[in-house]
């Protein structure tokens, strides 16, 4: 199967499973279940459920199995998105080519979707037909890498750098925290469904260190060079909340020379898996040089 049919197919896996999460059954809550419904729905690379639903068939678990663990990274990742955009944080009124969840219901309806989302994504983990200790290391796993000291904590540097001319260790320890961490738990989420050993385990944690700092790069990139059409979210925003960024530290030459350098990192990590490891080996190139 080449590499572009791949994404495809899993994509729609993961698509159909989400939607079968939100109940519509209760009248009064309808309008968070849409809000939720709303902003999982309209769009999204689905890069976090991919790396979950990928290590877990190289590490030779069960891709069906790991389902939920992918969905629930994905509703952890979509509430994020949707209190980034608040008015207090980012106050962006674009996200996936839509209206902001806040744009399109109202605030208080969007803090909670988002709140709706973090915690259905435990009850979703806690629903894998997998064996409970394997349930509640991942249960753990993610929620250390969503929580104060991972994403939260990233964010919370992020806000607290507005307007400041931070160092690049900072600025790296921000992008690891707010960009890295939920991207290391999506490839040690699937490791851990297969039960996978520690050389693997480590294998996986290179490659999602390094995919994560590009990731963030590639970002903060895309937010000077691309158009709101192309990226579905608005241009200009770090400068406008002036944000401290790679390009903005490092200029845009040298961000794209670091992350073509993480890149050949991560790259190199997974070549472990042998042939196995070539479609990661591949996603890895093709998200360093992504145009959305
Ligand atoms: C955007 O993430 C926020 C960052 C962590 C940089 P994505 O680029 O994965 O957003 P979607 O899910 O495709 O919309
Ligand atoms: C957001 O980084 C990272 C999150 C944890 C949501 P950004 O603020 O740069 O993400 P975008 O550009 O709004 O998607
Ligand atoms: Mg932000
Ligand atoms: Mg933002
Ligand atoms: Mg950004």
């Amino acid at each position: 199967m080449s590499n572009e049919i791949k994404v495809r197919s899993y994509v729609e896996q993961i698509n159909a499973a989400l939607k079968k999460y939100i109940d519509f059954s209760d009248d009064e809550s309808d309008k968070v279940a849409q809000a939720m419904l709303y902003s999982l729905e309209i769009g999204g690379k689905r890069v976090r459920p991919m790396l979950v639903l990928e290590f877990c068939r190289i590490c030779g678990g069960n891709v069906e199995a790991a389902l939920p663990f992918a969905c629930a990274i994905e509703m952890i990742h979509t509430y994020s998105l949707i209190h980034d955009d608040l008015p207090c944080m980012d106050d962006d009124d674009y996200r996936r080519g839509k209206p902001s969840c806040h744009k399109q219901f109202d605030y208080a309806t969007a803090l909670l979707a988002g709140d709706g989302l973090l915690t259905l994504a435990f009850s979703v983990m806690a629903q894998a037909s997998l064996p409970a200790e394997t349930v509640v290391k991942a249960i753990k796993l993610l929620s250390d890498s969503a929580g104060y000291l991972g994403m939260i904590g990233g964010q919370t540097m992020d806000l607290q750098h507005e307007g400041m001319s931070v160092g690049i260790e900072k600025l790296q320890k921000t992008d690891a925290l707010k960009t890295g961490k939920l991207i290391y738990a999506a490839c040690a989420l699937g490791c851990v469904a297969a039960g996978a050993d520690e050389e693997k385990l480590k294998a996986a944690e290179i490659y999602a260190d390094n995919i994560g700092l590009a990731f963030q790069i590639v970002d903060d990139l895309l937010d000077i060079t691309s158009t709101s059409e192309e990226l579905g979210k608005p241009i200009g925003s770090d400068a406008e909340n002036n944000k401290s960024t790679y390009p903005a530290l490092l200029g845009l030459d040298e961000s794209r020379k670091l992350v073509n350098e993480l890149t050949d990192n991560a790259i190199k990590a997974v070549s472990l898996f042998g042939d196995d490891g070539n479609f990661l080996a591949n996603y890895a190139r093709k998200l360093s040089v992504r145009t959305k």
